[in-house]
């Protein structure tokens, strides 16, 4: 049982030669969004995340700084490791290629792949990109620059060679037999397309500079920086130990969260080296889209790069994890513009599932004198719907449709808030006390099971909402959902917002939930 219900799942890891920006955040949000997804559906998880510290690109940030690379690595490291915690991110783990365990699992990649004459050594004469840390043939160029737009400049060097060539049909065959392991779809054709238009031998060192992991056997040269950053996949498993139980357990790895422009590294060159390795390739990988900020791409000269920190400073470490997957389907590129934060925080967060949580809860407060009312068979088309949201979720987060996933949840909150509306329970609290228990219960018991599917997305405000329904932690699990609904005549603490809204806050307060 244990070797099916397990997911490992990783973030790209991140290069240290720029600080942390919404492009990063918006990875890593997702990554934990499924990882606690999974591990709520009782699935044993690894989520992993970390920095990428090696290569040309990292070396020419730290001369520049005026620092050694290894002292400004650990420096921005820290700022990676630190976006995890200000966006309640919950990796079991967080990987620098500067560790000796991962120069230990590179060492023993590259002598395996030499061991089985996967390597040797040529000469490469053709075109890099710093900014990539990539290779391109002439061929490839758009304008003198690389396809990319980014700067090339001409390398002639003796390098170790991988023999990519090789692997073409079967990489072809791994895919026709595997449909799943590459999304979306449309991704899928595009790596396929590539791979059938022919793949050269990879050129997997570089001599001439020194930042990197020495070659085994020709510390003249180091390891290519990619073959050396995919590897930490690995290197947090405990390879080369393969028999370990956590490599046992966790390879190969469930998915692959990358953003689109690094998929051909993940999606041909990263399964060529483990096939070549005698290594199964990862499960899944997913390249979602790209995010530009009020409609301009993100760089360095605009200056309009967000720093996750400022994010959650203004709008709330929720918000911004809310905003990031609701606003668009995974996969598809879209703009972060503060009015879209604002009217996604004060519409969908504010005044449909804050309210909805809030009027319910003081209702109860004030004519259940605090504690659970009694069921009596009232809302049981809501309830039905409740019930479903589940497997349907279980759908979603199956294909990563984080947006979907998340519309679902929402069109029960709205189903709810609609139901308030209709069965009007502060009329019935002058009429019919049974039947507004029954309806006050039912809207309560709704709200529950909302907020423990709802955790993965906004993890803080889910905790808050559950604590006011008194739901223990050890009842929070997708397993609690059919097996502890909430009990008549348990004590409810004093309600209070979970969902602020944007502008006006102090109003918001005063209003006390009314709608
Ligand atoms: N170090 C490599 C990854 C090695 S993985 C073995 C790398 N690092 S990166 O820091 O440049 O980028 C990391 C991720 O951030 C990529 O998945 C990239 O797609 C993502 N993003 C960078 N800018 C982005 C946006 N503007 N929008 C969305 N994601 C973006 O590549």
């Amino acid at each position: 049982m244990t070797a099916e219900r397990r997911f490992y799942i990783t973030t790209p890891i991140y290069y240290v030669n720029d600080m942390p920006h919404l492009g990063h955040a918006y990875t890593t949000v997702a990554a934990d969004a499924l990882a606690r997804f999974m591990r709520l559906d009782g699935y044993r998880v690894k989520f992993l995340t970390g920095t990428d510290e090696h290569g040309q690109k990292v070396a020419a940030s730290a001369r520049s700084a005026g620092i050694s690379p290894q002292e400004f690595a650990d420096r921005v490291s820290l700022s990676f490791r630190e976006m995890t915690g200000l966006l309640a991110i919950s990796n079991d783990d967080f990987i620098r290629t500067t560790e000796p365990r991962h120069r230990r699992a590179v060492e023993a990649l590259w002598r395996e792949l030499e061991r089985r004459g996967e390597i040797y050594l040529g000469r490469f004469a053709g075109w890099y990109s710093v900014r990539d840390e990539a290779f391109y043939g002439e061929d490839e160029l758009q304008d003198g620059k690389a396809p990319t737009g980014a700067e090339v400049e001409w390398v002639e060097e003796e390098n170790y060679f991988f023999r990519l060539s090789r692997w073409g049909e079967r990489l072809l065959a791994y895919y026709e037999a595997n449909p799943e392991a590459i999304g979306p779809k449309s991704r899928k054709n595009e790596v396929v397309s590539f791979i059938k238009s022919g793949l050269n031998d990879l050129s997997i060192s570089r001599t001439g500079f020194s930042w990197g992991i020495p070659v085994p056997g020709n510390p003249r040269h180091v390891v290519y920086v990619w073959l050396d950053a995919l590897i930490n996949y690995l290197s947090a498993i405990g390879y080369p130990d393969v028999e370990n139980p956590e490599f046992s357990t966790y390879w190969p790895a469930d998915l692959h969260l990358v953003g689109k422009d690094i998929l051909r590294f993940h999606a041909v060159y990263w399964p060529a080296f483990l096939m070549a390795a005698g290594l199964p390739p990862p499960r899944r990988v997913f390249a979602h889209g790209w995010w530009t900020v009020e409609g301009e791409k993100m760089s360095k000269s605009l200056g309009n790069f967000i720093p996750p920190e400022r994010l959650v400073a203004i709008y709330g470490r929720d918000a911004v994890r809310y905003f990031l997957l609701r606003e668009l389907p995974f996969g598809s590129d879209g703009d972060f513009s503060r009015r879209a934060v604002v009217a996604r925080l004060n519409g969908d967060l504010a005044n449909d599932f804050g309210n909805l949580a809030q009027r319910v809860l003081v209702m109860i407060g004030r004519n259940c004198g605090g504690r659970v009312p009694e069921p009596g068979g009232e809302g049981e088309a809501l309830l039905a719907n409740a019930r479903g949201l589940l497997p349907a979720l279980r759908e979603h987060m199956r294909e990563e449709a984080f947006h979907l996933a998340l519309e679902a949840i929402w069109r029960v909150v709205g189903e709810a808030n609609r139901y308030v509306d209709a069965a009007a329970p502060w009329a019935l609290a002058r009429t019919d006390r049974r039947r507004m228990e029954s309806v006050l219960y039912a809207l309560a018991e709704t709200i529950r099971r909302l907020a423990i599917v709802v955790q993965p997305f906004v993890p803080e405000a889910a905790e808050r909402l559950l604590g006011q329904l008194a739901v223990a932690p050890a009842a929070r699990s997708f397993a609690a959902l059919e097996e502890s609904p909430l009990i008549p005549g348990t004590a409810l603490p004093e309600p209070e917002g979970i969902f602020p809204r944007f502008v006006e806050k102090t109003l918001s307060c005063e209003a006390g939930g009314a709608r």
